[in-house]
Parts: C-alpha cells; structure tokens; sequence
C-alpha cells in the first residue's frame, strides 16, 4: 500500500529526508500533485523516469522555493525576471539557458541547454522545497500520457508502490499543469504549454505571443506529445447532443439531454472551477460504464485554453492500442 499523510510539519521533514536520500515523493501543487526526485541526483532522477514510464527525452521541470534558488541553475534576462516577479510563487514554468556549472542532472533537461524552472503557490509544496534545500524535479504524478492527478487518492491509484510517501493536501485549487513559456530566445517567447497563468495576463507583459505548436513532428517542447493526459475512454470534443451511452461532461446552463452520467465541470459557467474539476470530471467518466466521453465546447477565454488544449490531447488518436501510454 502507499503510504499517505497529511501535510504536518513531521510528514513534511520525512518527505525531504526520503527526497534528500533519493527515493520518490509525491506532493500537491496549486496545479496539480507532483512526483518529486531530487533534481541533483541522477539515479533518483532515472527512478523517476521508470516510475512514470516517461521517455527519456521529455524533459522534467526543476521545482525551487524562490527565485534566489532559481538564479544558480539558469541565466535570467531582463523578461524572465519581469514574469517571476509578477508571477512567482505561481503556475508559470520558464524555459531559460541553463547555466554550464547547474547542478541539476543533465537527465532532468533530457541533455538540452534549456532548463525549466518554476516556484509553486502551495504552502506544502514550498515547506517541502525549503526543507530538501536542492531543487526538485515534478513531473505531474501520473504514469506517461495519463490524466494527471489532483487529489492524493488519484496519485496512489496512478503509481502504487514506486512511491514512498504522499503528502495529501486535499484537492488542488488550480487543476490545470503550469503555462510553460520558453525564454530561451532572447528575441522571441513562445507559449509550449498552455496553464494556470493566461496568455493575456503574459501579453500584458510581453506583447504579443505565437501560438503554442501542435505539431508532433517538431516539437519545441519535446514531451509535448499529441495524445496525452488521456482517460481510458475515447473523447469526442465540442458536443452539441449526447448518445445514450455516453459520459457527458457539461460546462454551463446549457446541458445536452440524454446521456447515461453527466458531470457539469461548471454550472455557472466559470472556467477557473471548470479547470479544477477537469481530471477529476474525466476520471469519474471512465469509471461511469459509458462507452466513450462527450465534452460541450468550452470557450477559448482565459484557462479555456488550457482547458482545450488539455481536452484537444485527451481526445487525439492514441499512439497504440495499450491506451494511455505514450509509444517510446
Ligand atoms: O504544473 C506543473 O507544471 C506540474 C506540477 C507538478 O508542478 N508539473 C508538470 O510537469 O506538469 P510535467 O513533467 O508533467 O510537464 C513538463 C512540461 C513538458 O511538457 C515538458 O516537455 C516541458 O514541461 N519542458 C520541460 N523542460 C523543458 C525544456 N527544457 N524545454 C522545453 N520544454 C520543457
Ligand atoms: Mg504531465
């Protein structure tokens, strides 16, 4: 069985310890729980990698307690200390140059000279940080191409005895991974990975940005696979009727009639509650006994595009027939 324990100050020191001795941790994020490993440690990092049956070339993101911790591992401009100011502690992950003497292992960046840094809002996740004292590479706590999780319930399920402690803070308040943006351009920042952080709060500060690639043949961000965070059950997008034999996820007042179990991911309409009950909303589906899930559109404002995005890769053909893992 996992062992799982609520966030005190004890459960947190054992936490670092386990991370500090190598071994694999999972911990809540305002975005989502995270698998944690010691970013310096290379065995651990490897560890990491075979718990999620992650390929190895999908690099990690490097989790630090403030931006001072940040400073020794990656070169910041002008921009990249613009954003973290405004958005540190918070879900917005930045692509910088790594710096040559970074003590993170170089299987974290899977061998790039980029780095992918963040400071997480979640006083558990930034006790744990503090305590470790190293930075710490999480990815999402799910194994590769699945849906992540955002209680700790989910996480157990998800990765059974790889992990040695999870700390459970209850659901987590944001729902949605972090908005990835590379700086490592120094003319030119791209969205990867829509998140937490909308695009038009960073326009407010950058101007205006490319779009975030879809296409699977080049990816920028090299994880950034087509077919991810993917329930069991196959995903039709933008339904405007239901099968009787369908899961329905509904967003709005506007609820088609008819299907089989429905789950209103927000009544009301809003897309910050819409975005926190997303996994969630899409594993209670696969469980419902229907024969595939049907989404309503959602809209395109604000966490709408991760939303998307997230709901776009769910719904993509899946790479082979053992549904959810990631080919490679
Ligand atoms: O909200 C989050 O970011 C969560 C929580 C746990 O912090 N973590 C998370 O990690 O979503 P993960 O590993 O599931 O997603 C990392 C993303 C991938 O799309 C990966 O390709 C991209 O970040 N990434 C990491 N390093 C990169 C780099 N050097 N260049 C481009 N993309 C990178
Ligand atoms: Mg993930």
């Amino acid at each position: 069985m996992v062992r799982i324990r609520p966030p005190e100050p004890e459960a947190i020191a054992e936490a670092a310890e386990l991370l500090r001795s190598g071994k694999l941790v999972a911990f809540p994020t305002e975005t989502v729980y995270g698998l944690g490993a010691d970013a310096t440690n290379d065995v651990a990092v490897a560890a990491l990698f075979r718990a999620k049956g992650r390929p190895a070339h999908n690099p990690l993101i490097v989790h630090v307690a403030a931006r001072e911790a940040a400073e020794p591992l990656a070169s910041f401009d002008a921009r990249a200390r613009h954003l973290a100011e405004r958005f540190w502690p918070g879900p917005l992950t930045l692509v910088l140059r790594q710096r040559s003497d970074s003590p993170v292992s170089p299987r974290a960046t899977a061998g790039l000279d980029t780095v992918a840094i963040r400071v997480p809002a979640h006083p558990v996740a930034l006790a744990l940080l503090r305590a470790v004292g190293r930075p710490v590479v999480a990815p999402s706590a799910n194994r590769s191409g699945r849906v992540s999780p955002t209680c700790a319930e989910d996480v157990a399920a998800e990765l059974g005895e790889a992990v040695a402690l999870v700390l459970d803070a209850g659901p987590c308040p944001i729902g949605v991974e972090s908005t990835v943006i590379d700086l490592s351009d120094p003319d030119r920042a791209r969205i990867l990975r829509p998140g937490g952080v909308t695009r038009s709060e960073l326009e407010a500060i950058l101007g205006p940005l490319a779009e975030a690639p879809t296409d699977e043949k080049a990816p920028r961000s090299p994880g950034r696979m087509r077919s991810h965070y993917a329930p069991r059950l196959p995903v039709r997008l933008d339904a405007r009727t239901v099968a009787a034999d369908e899961a329905l996820l509904a967003f709005g007042d506007d609820v088609p009639k008819g299907a089989l179990w429905t789950f209103n991911l927000s009544p009301s309409g809003d897309l910050a509650e819409a975005a926190r009950n997303l996994y969630r909303a899409l594993r209670l589906a696969d469980r419902s006994g229907a024969r595939a899930i049907a989404v309503v559109p959602i809209p395109t404002r604000g966490l709408g595009e991760a939303i998307r995005d997230r709901l776009a890769r769910a719904a993509a053909p899946r790479p082979d027939e053992t549904v959810g893992l990631e080919g490679a």
